[in-house]
């Protein structure tokens, strides 16, 4: 990741490589070379390093002399143990060079918010749910990959786990002493609240003709499913560590591995390797911690890469949810009530269950106009998976309730769903439930507007089909379905600013030092082409040295859809600083000279043209100017923080700075008989201010799209039952149906050139977009996923 790559050779064998679309790659070259790089659909800067193994994961890259370590991890979900003669154990068993337990950690505490440090690294006389981390074997792989688990003098003493919601809850009450952590007497992590107008009352006095509608909605645990397994390696180097590791946040890592070994921060070298996709697993620490406490106790550089089972029983899941609504409106169909409530079992450790409790009740009653909101969440500790950060944080589970309460609404009033959103949805100007005033880039209605042509024809589609297949006997049905949906970009009022900067080198060459982890989204290209763009000089000029917390600043995490919106800005604010800086040194820069004042910068070889408005031109010999340390002759800096206003105890404030919002269409056919559901058509709108480059943020909602399919047919994680790509299903390229996306760019005043983001709000609207064509197809309100 440190390695300079050259955005002109990258995308310039890119484009030739791609003789299919020759026209997307004329308008590439003309990005790379000429001064529009916003908007461009600029091929991957990073695609042929990735397709050529020029850039390493997790797995391709350690030490020669490197150690495997293996985990030994609990069959129990819940039990005491005790640890025996482990010196005897390893006297009878040739080439393990050490085995680590609990007693090896110097603080064997870890969380992603530091005030919960809730997790141990090694489990410590107890384990809380089935796969966890109990000890390690360090030594030749061959020797720790044979022993067999039961040889180990470990001692287990069972106790009644609670899996489930209702059973951690029920026990809790039964028996504080019983809860899973002393910390937390009634099983219950936290809560979340969003209290707008005045529920109960609005539902007793409901206008006459009103319609009200209740459900409630079952979702269960979710696997990320990325390509790529966790995977790295530790190597302590004097009195510090380096770790290269696949991760989403190389920042947290840095402070939480070094909270684990009780050293400074600065002593820990987080060095992100390319990765194979994360979708929020890769938020949380895996191997990490792990790594660095067994290559200490080795003295050794130490690897390890997880296979698929271990992979999934040990790290962090979609929150199942219970959840149960209300939702009213007027006989003309004016939303007046949304009344939710929503169990989120959150598993053995906090992780990210404070950020699901509550992100989940800003965004229940979805992107509308309603009056009255009362939504409830609370996170759950049970004896089961972990569950963490995974696209959306909770926000696509409690879309599928809201959006099929409206449809039900709809149904009532007698209104087309597309036209009862429509009617109802959020416009600038609006607030929303926690009080917060949109002024600007509420792109929902044109969202819609885009889609009333696919709608209509979903529609008479599937009556068609149906009519015929009615007279024939088939069993097949098909239907329509419309959701909606809205999502806060960056972190829900935590600070989370980002830091790039951009030097200038004695060869004419600028070095953009970019922290925003790629994680398959695209920020080794984004963020490029935004400093070129606010540099005003061709993207082909621009090399980067990525994530790397020895040597770039902090971006902050690749999560919830802030990279483009918060680092975007750093990095154009990083290019404007530079320029400014480098009209200071030509003695062209005025006191007060706005950014459209800029001069303009042109590279010829190593000289820099330096050209003010009015016409005054210097020129500087880079080659002849002293470099600083990292080789620049002059660097800019910016940083960006959304700003947010904290939530009162009725969730009142400003919790994000801007949203994305999005319109889908699913058309599905159901086979009456077998009861499967096949994807059809899914038509997407979506307003993301403005999209930086087209392509990715096609490549994104095609991926949202596909994870939401699987969400709502065919993806459940049971531990010990479907913990392998065998048993768990995903869809496949065969289950994605053609896709028809509309880039609405409703620019964000405070966003990067108008952008927003797009990484979860693709996935959002899909799963209730499809239970609602179910519905359609059959009469049926799914209620239950998958
Ligand atoms: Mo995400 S759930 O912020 O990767």
């Amino acid at each position: 990741a440190a390695s300079a790559a050259s955005a002109a050779s990258a995308a310039s064998a890119a484009s030739a490589a791609d003789a299919a679309s020759a026209a997307s790659a004329a308008g590439a070259a003309g990005a790379v070379d000429g001064l529009q790089a916003v908007g461009a659909r600029l091929p991957r800067l990073d695609g042929v390093a990735k397709v050529t193994g020029a850039e390493q994961f997790g797995a391709d890259r350690f030490p020669v002399d490197s150690l495997w370590m293996r985990c030994i991890r609990s069959p129990h979900a819940r039990a005491r143990f005790v640890i025996g003669d482990l010196a005897g154990f390893m006297q009878e068993h040739a080439g393990i060079d050490a085995v680590v337990t609990a007693a090896d950690v110097p603080h064997n505490r870890f969380a992603i918010f530091p005030e919960l440090r809730d997790q141990p690294v090694l489990a410590d006389g107890e384990v809380r749910f089935r796969g966890e981390a109990v000890l390690l074997l360090v030594g030749e792989k061959d020797a720790v990959m044979a022993v067999d688990p039961d040889a180990l003098p470990i001692r287990w003493q069972l106790r009644p786990a609670m899996p489930e919601c209702e059973t951690a809850l029920d026990a809790a009450e039964a028996d504080p002493e019983d809860a899973l952590h002393a910390r937390w007497p009634d099983n219950i992590l936290c809560r979340g609240r969003v209290n707008a107008g005045d529920v109960d009352a609005a539902l007793a006095a409901l206008p006459p003709g009103s319609h009200s509608a209740s459900l409630e909605v079952v979702t269960r645990h979710v696997e990320h499913a990325y390509i790529e397994p966790e995977a790295g390696y530790a190597v302590w180097q004097g009195e510090r560590v380096h770790v290269f590791v696949c991760t989403q946040t190389p920042y947290l890592d840095r402070d939480e591995v070094a909270s684990v070994m009780d050293i400074d921060p600065a002593r820990v070298r987080i060095e992100p390797s390319a990765i194979g996709g994360g979708f929020g697993g890769k938020l949380d620490l895996s191997v990490q911690p792990l790594l660095a406490v067994a290559a200490k106790k080795a003295g050794r550089a130490v690897r390890t890469v997880w296979d698929r089972p271990e992979s999934m029983i040990a790290t962090t899941k979609r929150h199942p949810a219970r959840m149960t609504a209300t939702a009213a409106c007027s006989a003309e169909g004016e939303l007046l009530v949304y009344d939710f409530q929503g169990d989120f079992n959150t598993g053995a450790y906090s992780s990210w269950g404070p950020t699901v409790a509550n992100r989940v009740p800003i965004h229940a009653s979805g992107p509308y106009r309603v009056p009255n909101v009362r939504a409830l969440t609370r996170a759950v500790l049970t004896n089961n998976s972990i569950a963490g950060a995974f696209r959306g944080f909770g926000v696509p589970q409690s879309t599928v309730v809201g959006e099929a309460l409206l449809d039900e609404l709809a149904q009532s009033c007698g209104i087309d769903p597309l036209e009862f959103r429509y009617r109802n949805a959020l416009r600038a100007g609006d607030s929303t439930p926690t009080g917060q005033r949109l002024h600007a880039s509420v792109g929902l209605r044109e969202c819609l507007d885009r889609l009333r042509p696919a709608w209509a024809g979903s529609l008479e589609r599937a009556r068609g089909f149906n009519d015929a297949a009615g007279a024939d006997g088939s069993p097949l049905r098909r239907g329509a379905g419309i959701a909606c949906m809205w999502y806060g970009i960056g972190n829900t009022v935590m600070a989370n600013p980002s830091t790039m900067t951009v030097g200038l080198r004695r060869d004419g060459r600028f070095m953009l030092y970019n922290g925003a982890q790629e994680i398959g989204q695209g920020t080794y290209t984004i963020m490029p082409q935004i400093a070129a763009q606010a540099l005003g000089v061709p993207v082909a000029l621009i090399d980067q040295i990525h994530g790397d917390t020895d040597a770039t600043e902090d971006a902050g995490k690749s999560s919830a859809s802030r990279q483009t919106f918060v680092s975007g800005n750093a990095a154009r604010l990083a290019g404007l600083d530079l320029r400014a800086k480098l009209a200071a040194m030509a003695g062209l820069a005025r006191a007060g000279d706005g950014q459209a004042q800029l001069p303009e910068l042109r590279i010829a070889g190593s000289k820099l043209v330096i050209r003010d408005r009015g016409g005054t031109q210097v020129e500087l010999d880079l080659a002849e100017m002293p470099a600083d340390h990292r080789g620049d002759v002059a660097a800019g800096s910016g940083t960006f923080n959304p700003p947010t206003v904290p939530l009162d105890a009725d969730g009142q404030g400003v919790p994000y700075a801007t949203y994305g919002f999005a319109a889908q269409v699913a058309e599905v056919e159901v086979d009456l008989d077998l009861g499967t559901v096949k994807p059809l058509h899914i038509h997407a709108a979506h307003d993301v201010g403005r999209a930086i480059n087209p392509t990715l943020t096609e490549g994104q909602i095609h991926g949202g799209i596909a994870q939401g399919i699987g969400m709502a047919l065919m993806e459940e994680y049971v531990s010990g039952r479907t913990d392998n790509l065998h048993d768990y299903l995903i869809p496949t390229a065969g289950d994605i149906p053609p896709i028809t996306t509309w880039l609405v760019e409703d620019p964000e005043p405070l966003g990067p050139y108008g952008a927003k983001g797009v990484g979860e709000p693709a996935l959002v609207a899909t799963a209730p977009a499809i239970l609602n064509a179910v519905r359609m197809a059959t009469g049926v309100r799914l209620t239950q996923l998958p």
